[in-house]
């Protein structure tokens, strides 16, 4: 599903990716966990396509980003190719203010797909109703909470059907009452395998619904593996110091 080889991103000659190698079956739930500056969101953003990177390839089905994907004419038609299979959910949701969750939901399949209107608002309920916000259809971002506003966004993105579907810390900038409602949102769609990469401090959540979870650590995975070999049993200091933040496994603590 996605394939990931040799990845290197540096900005302003600083290297941040330092040769990423990952493959994410269909049907995996791959959790990222990793210190600030790690690279997490960077490596998030090269996989949809948001970020050009100096050398390695990405592989997304039959679609490949290659650091000359960047530079063609066509580089446009390729990259939507991409966020068409691929959706994004950011930290600060980034719904268009201006438009109501509804509209949200269907602009990108109105524009990129071209679909019926008709259709788009039937799915597009569908989905609203998926997320447990049936009947807030016509409300404005600005009057949903954080947690209704990132739900919609989750929408927004499983509205263009992609194959998979990255979440860069969903809930980090939501109230503590509001993190469960997004969670069981992404469980939901953990438990009927869409293929995700997620990264997350929510490390509960991670044992639970991860099937890997991977370490970065300044631009490099340092472990990788079931929720219970890399939050239960990390090997590497790194990997201990960081859980050791999250009062995680007693094991670590000893
Ligand atoms: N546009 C940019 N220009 C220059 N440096 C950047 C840019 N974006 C990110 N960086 C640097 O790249 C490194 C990795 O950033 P990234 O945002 O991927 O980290 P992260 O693991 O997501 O961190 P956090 O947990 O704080 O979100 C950091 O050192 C950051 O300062
Ligand atoms: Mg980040």
């Amino acid at each position: 599903m996605i394939e990931i080889s040799r990845l290197q991103k540096s900005y302003q000659g600083k290297a941040i990716l330092k040769g990423i190698d990952l493959q994410v079956g269909r049907g995996e739930v791959v959790v990222v966990i990793g210190p600030s500056g790690s690279g997490k969101t960077t490596l998030l953003r090269c996989i949809n396509g948001l970020e050009p990177f100096s050398s390695g390839t990405i592989q997304i089905g039959s679609l490949e980003l290659t650091p000359g994907t960047f530079k063609e004419a066509a580089v446009t038609k390729v990259l939507q190719s991409v966020r068409r299979k691929v959706g994004m959910v950011f930290q600060q949701f980034q719904l268009f203010p201006h438009l109501t969750a509804l509209e949200n939901i269907i602009l990108a399949p109105l524009k990129v797909l071209r679909m019926e209107r008709a259709q788009a608002e039937a799915r597009a309920r569908t989905l609203l109703q998926r997320i447990n916000l049936a009947g807030k259809e016509h409300c404005y971002p600005g009057t949903l909470s954080g947690g209704e506003q990132q739900r919609v966004a989750i929408a927004r993105a499983l509205a263009m059907e992609p194959d998979a579907l990255l979440l860069d810390e969903p809930t980090s900038s939501l109230d503590p009452e509001l993190v469960g409602e997004v969670l069981s949102v992404i469980s939901d769609l953990a438990s009927q395998k869409y293929t995700m990469m997620i990264v997350t401090h929510q490390i509960g959540f991670a044992r639970s619904c991860a099937s890997r979870v991977l370490f970065l650590d300044d631009g490099e995975i340092i472990e990788q593996g079931s929720p219970l070999e890399v939050l239960e049993a990390p090997q590497s200091e790194r990997a201990k110091n960081f859980l050791r933040h999250f009062g995680q496994s007693a094991r670590l603590t000893g």
